[in-house]
């Protein structure tokens, strides 16, 4: 199926364990990269509560938790999942080919 999104290799499959969360690079975005039990997912790596890293933060359930204040979003959306996270994350595109995985900027 054809696209027109930018995509960019950011990892191999067997570099993420089931459950890790790493941070990769979307041109000059920083993002953190999330293996949900094989399914992959891309958020904004900064945590839009402060200036806080989500790679440095725990996969819990099916969110992940800010390092810093206990803030949580939904992996699959982005969204606020708890106090003092108000504000959702960008989300961005995630596919595999092969056991390569690529992440993409939505549109606009
Ligand atoms: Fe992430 Fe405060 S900086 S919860």
């Amino acid at each position: 199926m054809k696209d027109d999104l930018r995509w960019h290799e950011v990892a191999k499959t067997s570099d993420l364990s089931p459950v890790e969360v790493m941070y990769v690079e979307v041109g000059n975005d920083p993002v953190a990269l999330i293996n949900l039990e094989g399914e992959y997912f891309a958020l904004n790596d900064m945590c839009t509560h402060q200036d806080a890293s989500l790679s440095d933060g725990e996969v819990i359930g099916d969110e992940i938790e800010c390092p810093m204040h206990g803030g949580a979003f939904e992996i699959r959306t982005g969204l606020p999942a708890n106090f003092p996270v108000v504000v959702p994350v960008e989300t961005y595109a995630v596919k595999t080919v092969g056991d390569t995985v690529l992440v993409a900027k939505r549109p606009d």
